[in-house]
């Protein structure tokens, strides 16, 4: 079977980004969204670069078949993950008791549970080709997040899982890296009803250049990276925060970044 970089949410923001650096490496790529005009617009650009053209798969991963739905369109095709890129994810921003659960349950499944699947399914695959797995997390992992709680908690999984996973399959020669973004301007906020705040907007970073550290720091063998050195700051201070005071200060912040 023929390896190849298997990338979800691949038709905006960070996960188109993560599909250029990747192809621009000499990788093979499998884009994985819902969209399939903006997946076959992105295959356009990377061929028009001389690069092979990538094999794009139309999946919803909220629904429950989506994983073993991109196992067949792989097998298909005589292609198998070296890489898996679990970069697909959104938020919502309001009181979770205030937003549709089923809109948050919807969030989990895509966030944690397709992430979850995809990181264990090919394993074998991975640690025959000596690659591995880079999740992509958030610096809302890293504390709670009144405001857009659930979101903030299916990133502290993110965080959590990819690390242990990490150790675990090092004996594999599996890599597997969390990349930790701040704030990048994507689809991300129209989907989450948020803008950013002034604040938030000097630790903001170009999904190029994240896809580029995270990309790195996955080559590296690094398990987890927090693109931008302002944003290493930030995660550093929370550790010298209060904790109470971080929930409320969180939740101000939040409040300043709501659409009007
Ligand atoms: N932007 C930020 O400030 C920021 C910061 C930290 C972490 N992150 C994380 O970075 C990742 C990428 O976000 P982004 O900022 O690049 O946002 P984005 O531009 O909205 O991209 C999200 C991607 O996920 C795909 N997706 C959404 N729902 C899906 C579903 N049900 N099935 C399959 N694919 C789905 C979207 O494609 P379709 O709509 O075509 O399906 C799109 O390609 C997310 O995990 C996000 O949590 C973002």
């Amino acid at each position: 079977m023929k390896p190849v970089v298997l990338i979800t949410g691949a038709s905006s923001g960070i996960g188109a980004a993560l599909a250029k650096v990747f192809a621009a490496h000499g990788h093979e790529v499998a884009l994985v969204a819902r969209r399939q005009d903006r997946l076959e617009a992105l295959a356009g650009e990377i061929a028009a670069t001389g690069r092979p053209r990538p094999t794009l798969i139309t999946v919803d991963l909220e629904r429950r078949d989506g994983a073993s739905a991109i196992a067949a369109g792989l097998s298909s095709l005589g292609l198998e993950p070296a890489i898996v890129v679990n970069n697909a994810g959104f938020g919502l921003r309001g009181a979770a008791a205030a937003l549709s659960c089923d809109e948050q349950l919807a969030m989990i499944d895509l966030n944690v549970r397709a992430l979850t699947e995809l990181s264990l399914m090919f394993v074998d695959s991975l640690a025959r080709h000596r690659g591995g797995i880079l999740n992509v997390a958030s610096l809302a992992a890293f504390l709670p997040g009144p405001g857009m709680a659930v979101y903030y908690a299916s990133k502290a999984y993110v965080l959590s899982f990819s690390e242990a996973l990490h150790r675990e399959l090092s004996e594999r020669g599996v890599r597997v890296t969390a990349l930790c973004p701040g704030p990048v301007p994507t689809e991300f906020q129209a989907r989450a009803g948020l803008s950013l705040p002034a604040a938030a907007r000097m630790l903001e970073l170009s999904a190029e250049r994240v896809a580029q550290i995270g990309y790195d720091a996955f080559m590296a063998g690094k398990r987890v990276v927090i693109a931008g050195i302002g944003n290493r700051i930030v995660v550093s201070l929370m550790h010298l925060v209060p904790h109470a005071l971080l929930l409320r200060l969180v939740d101000q912040t939040r409040a300043a970044g709501a659409e009007k």
